[in-house]
């Protein structure tokens, strides 16, 4: 291992384009402390990675939707149950439906492509009773855990093709604030559930974007046992993110303090705190 440095440009889109020498440190935000001897393509997007929430309106190419489920297929899954699907969603008028669910998240609307990524019991249940037993297994609340688990790692492996690719994306956990609207709207059969949507599209080169600082490696890396998280720390995340915030032309707001507000209290949940209920009717058993 040996430190490098990152030596390109930044293209339309404001992503990193380039590549590294071997006397200094600039990558990840924070900065990697040692890089690999070998600096690589797949590490390049890996922390390069932002949200995008303004698209052109071009289309995506064809092919598109079956590539990204492609390389979603391609993540580990527990015990290969596949418990998740995926709804690719074009038509403007369901966009603008779903988007309405959400509480805002206009870049619903502006994406070409919404992919909503369901935890899915459904087809498991289904395979059971074919071989002949009801499934029982999946009435418990680790099925359903399986199920957003293996969602999450889906979507993130098409999130890493999408930055791959020059495309942009953005997660819509907006879519557990109403999921039964939302079942309706995609007619989801019982025990599916929609965890998050993801707009897609191309990134808008007129707004520029970056990558977004995330907390020291000193308060999220604990070596053997669990270990103290320190106010400094917190804080220099803190200056970091007022940083970001002014390049960005957003309010400099300390980011703990908005990470504290958006888990105050059951009303910061907007409505989520009734999830469990919820996934009940939606036919989970959730023993
Ligand atoms: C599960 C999940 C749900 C999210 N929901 C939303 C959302 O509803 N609306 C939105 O604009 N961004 C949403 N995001 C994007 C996060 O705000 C974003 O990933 C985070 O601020 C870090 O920024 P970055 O992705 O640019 O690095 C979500 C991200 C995740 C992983």
């Amino acid at each position: 291992m040996q430190e490098g440095r990152w030596l390109g440009e930044h293209n339309d889109c404001g992503q990193r384009v380039g590549r590294l020498d071997s006397h200094n440190i600039l990558i990840g935000n924070p900065p990697i402390p040692v890089l690999p001897e070998k600096w690589n393509n797949t590490l390049q997007v890996l922390l390069d990675h932002r949200s995008s929430r303004h698209y052109r309106r071009d289309a995506l190419p064809a092919g598109t939707v079956e590539l990204l489920v492609a390389a979603a297929q391609s993540a580990p899954t527990s015990s290969n149950l596949q418990a998740w699907s995926v709804i690719a969603v074009k038509d403007a008028e369901r966009k603008a439906r779903l988007a309405s669910l959400t509480d805002g998240n206009e870049h619903i609307r502006a994406a070409p492509l919404f992919l909503v990524w369901l935890a899915d019991l459904s087809r498991l249940r289904q395979i059971a009773r074919q071989q002949g037993n009801d499934g029982e297994g999946l009435d418990f609340h680790e099925s359903f855990l399986i199920g957003a688990i293996d969602a999450a790692l889906a979507a993130q492996n098409a999130v890493v093709a999408i930055d791959s690719l020059g495309l942009g994306s953005c997660y819509i956990g907006g879519m557990r604030n109403r999921p039964e609207d939302v079942a309706r709207e995609l007619k989801l059969p019982p025990e599916a559930f929609a965890v998050f949507g993801l707009t897609v599209g191309y990134p808008d080169p007129s707004v520029k974007t970056d990558v977004k600082p995330r907390l020291p490696q000193s308060v999220v890396l604990f070596r053997e046992q669990y270990g103290e998280v320190r106010s400094e720390e917190l804080a220099s995340y803190d200056d970091a993110m007022k940083a970001f915030q002014e390049k960005q032309n957003l309010p400099p707001k300390g980011r703990t303090s908005v990470i504290a507000k958006r888990i105050e209290n059951e009303a910061a949940l907007k409505g989520r705190s009734q999830l469990t209920a919820i996934l009940r009717r939606l036919g989970f058993r959730l023993k």
